[in-house]
């Protein structure tokens, strides 16, 4: 078995929303090995973001919200880290980038002054060299007439361009694993295409491992080698991406590769998932899935789904996925 850079082994998140208190995440555990891109995919609400932050140990409440579970990273649990710890480990060993770059970055300085900031925080350098790597970082993203953009403010930049930025900046400590959530979302789908060309080099470069959150199956599928499904705060399927995307297991899987244009068989209706996702404190017992699931049986609403795992490490969650199997 290949050595992980992280592992989620069955994290449970709590969190207190409206007075009361939420299993946002259920059993979560999926691995990320060197220098792969895993997906996560799922509808918004899924619980994709709150995966991220509970990784980053930056949820609200800090550790005290994992209620369960261990979070791996290199063999060490980060739930057992001090906030001094985990500090020095986001930044240099992990990075993150998100839908909206300007969440990140501060609008009143320029991207230089930020840029030089986070390098000489990790490194030490002197501001000259800083300012060097950071030059050289922003060219490494494609950005024409770095000097220029080294000098402007945030909002004098595209989407794309801060985007870019904001890659640089991840880069720029080569931290072994990165997080990206939903990176893209926000941008023109030629620009997409640029932003996604322009993290798989990098990440390629860098050896970098990296998750990459999308509620696009589409995205997910250009990008990603393997990819776990989320539904409703659990994972309802992980394995290769081909494999997913050829034969799905999972009745919320083939459902959301059938809401998907290129994904659909020609000819093929496209269908829109029946129903929402639901509060997750609407469901107290079985399947999350199955009041929206077209395969289910009457144990789905009684009993947790047994999870079945394939060859080449394909996890499915589902009693009827296990029922075709045995
Ligand atoms: N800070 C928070 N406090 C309480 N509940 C939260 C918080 N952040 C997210 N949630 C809830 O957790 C669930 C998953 O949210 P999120 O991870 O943001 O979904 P996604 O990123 O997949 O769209 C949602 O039901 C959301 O309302
Ligand atoms: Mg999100």
């Amino acid at each position: 078995m290949k050595q992980t850079i992280l592992s989620l082994e069955n994290v449970t998140v709590e969190l207190l929303s409206g007075g009361e208190i939420r299993q946002v995440l259920q059993n979560i555990s999926f691995d990320v090995f060197p220098g792969e891109i895993l997906g996560l995919v799922g509808e918004s609400g899924s619980g994709k973001s709150v995966t991220a932050a509970a990784i980053m140990q930056l949820l609200p409440g800090g550790s005290k919200a994992i209620a369960g579970g261990k979070i791996l990273f290199k063999g060490q649990d980060l739930v057992n880290k001090t906030p001094a710890q985990m500090q020095a480990i986001r930044g240099n060993e992990m990075a993150m980038i998100f839908q909206e770059p300007m969440t990140s970055l501060n609008p009143v300085f320029t991207i230089g002054t930020q840029f030089v900031d986070i390098i000489r925080t990790h490194k030490a350098v002197t501001k000259h060299e800083a300012i060097q790597q950071a030059l050289n970082m922003l060219k490494a993203v494609h950005i024409p007439d770095s000097e220029r953009i080294f000098q402007s403010y945030p909002y004098e930049l595209s989407g794309g361009m801060r985007q870019r930025v904001m890659i640089a900046m991840a880069q720029s400590c080569s931290p072994s694993l990165l997080i990206a959530d939903e990176p893209t979302t926000a941008l023109d789908v030629t620009i997409q295409a640029q932003i996604l060309r322009l993290l798989r080099t990098t990440v390629q470069n860098s050896q970098s491992s990296v998750i990459f959150i999308s509620h696009d199956l589409g995205v997910i599928s250009q990008l990603c080698q393997r990819v776990a499904v989320m539904y409703a705060g659990e994972i309802v399927e992980c394995g290769r991406v081909e494999t997913i995307l050829q034969d799905p297991k999972h009745p919320y899987t083939k459902a959301l590769l059938h809401s998907i244009p290129d994904f659909s068989t020609k000819g093929r209706t496209l269908t829109s998932i029946p129903g929402t996702v639901p509060d997750v404190r609407a469901i107290v017992n079985g399947c999350r899935f199955h009041p929206r699931c077209a395969e289910r049986q009457e144990v789905c609403s009684k009993q947790k789904p047994a999870s079945i795992t394939l060859p080449e490490n394909h996890r499915i969650n589902c009693w009827q996925a296990s029922k075709e199997r045995y």
